[in-house]
């Protein structure tokens, strides 16, 4: 088999349909013990708990070419235990992580022609979901679920790649304290549709989302987690109950410190004090690491002194040093990268 013939270095982040995909399907208590498959079509009933009362949850991660050739996908573990997270959260079954990771493994070498080339830019971006198929009309879980992974080859997830974005304080919420923000269910995705294409219409990239019971500290976007430097070369990342624990988040923070000699903080962060910070950045599976150049505070501008015209230079030692490790050019600290025999 050989490669797909795919223009890799200009794809954006959007959906290619792949080969196969995993299902696994819960019914009477039980996974059934699932299989890849080539439909890439799902049939449920009209009245499907997902359908009526939004009961899905789903993953991000990806798989990587490195440079010597092997295809490797970055801490599936942490994406499997946080899963298990959300549908405890949501009331539904727990698909175990062993099974979780072994899906995980088979999809990406079930369709190895789409993981792009190493140095392409594009990964292969693997998704994980769950959702409740049997009928429900009373607002009560799903009784009968289903469990896949696709995957699909992906560019950038902000246009222009890794220029500094423009964002913009957010008048909508994205999660209440004590909700559900701090899991990996559609809902939150869904009530950030409104407010993502008002902020792409008005010419932002992105929202910045306060907490909601007070307004003052920064929370995330509707697809990242912030991690902001000082001028002293601290990396300060807001600590939230309602914000999405983003492994790519923890794992920037255990580089920064060990990696490149930082100090890290994971605290508060309230709005007013983010003009001290001197480079701001986006940070998730899809994001990677993608630098703020400025915030919009409702026309008010608030500039990073040392990544507005270009990434910052703290910000690019950190996407340097995470895609290294993912590219597997610097080694990994133990149990980071998990190798697929393809
Ligand atoms: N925050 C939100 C709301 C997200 O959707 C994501 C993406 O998964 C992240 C943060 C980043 O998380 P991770 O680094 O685990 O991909
Ligand atoms: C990810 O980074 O995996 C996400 O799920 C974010 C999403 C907005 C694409």
């Amino acid at each position: 088999m050989a490669k797909k013939d795919i223009d890799w270095s200009n794809i954006g982040f959007g959906y290619i349909k792949t080969d196969k995909r995993y299902v696994s399907n819960y019914k009477n208590g039980a996974w059934d013990e699932g299989t890849l498959t080539t439909d890439d079509t799902v049939t449920i009933s009209e009245c499907a708990c997902v359908l009526q009362y939004a009961q899905t949850v789903f993953e991000g991660l990806k798989a990587y070419t490195t440079e010597d050739g092997r295809v490797v996908c970055f801490r599936p573990d942490l994406n499997a235990e946080r899963m298990l997270d959300s549908t405890e959260r949501l009331k539904m079954p727990q698909f175990p992580k062993e099974r979780f990771v072994e899906a995980v493994k088979e999809v990406v070498k079930a369709n190895v022609d789409y993981v792009p080339p190493y140095g392409s830019g594009a990964t292969l971006y693997i998704r994980p979901y769950m959702f409740g198929s049997n009928a429900v009309i009373g607002v009560k879980p799903a009784e009968e679920y289903q469990f896949r992974v696709f995957c699909t080859p992906v560019g950038p997830y902000f246009k222009g790649g890794v220029k500094p974005i423009t964002i913009r304080v957010s008048d909508f919420d994205r999660a209440a304290p004590h909700g559900s923000g701090h899991i990996k269910a559609g809902l939150n995705y869904a009530m950030s549709l409104y407010a993502i294409v008002d902020a792409h219409e008005k010419g932002f990239d992105e929202n910045m989302y306060l907490d909601a019971a007070t307004r003052t500290k920064v929370e995330e976007t509707g697809g990242a987690n912030f991690l902001f430097v000082t001028k002293d070369k601290k990396v300060v990342t807001p600590k939230s109950n309602s914000i999405l624990p983003s492994i790519t988040r923890r794992s920037l923070m255990t580089v920064a410190k060990d990696y490149l000699g930082l100090d890290v903080e994971e605290r508060e962060v309230m709005f007013d004090e983010i003009g001290d910070f001197v480079e701001c950045g986006l940070c998730g599976t899809a994001a990677v690491i993608s630098p703020v150049g400025c915030v919009n505070d409702h026309g008010k501008e608030i500039i990073f002194k040392n990544g507005h015209e270009e990434m910052g230079p703290v910000i690019k030692e950190l996407r340097d040093t995470l895609t290294g490790i993912q590219m597997g050019h610097i080694k990994a600290p133990e149990g980071w990268i998990c190798e697929i025999d393809v």
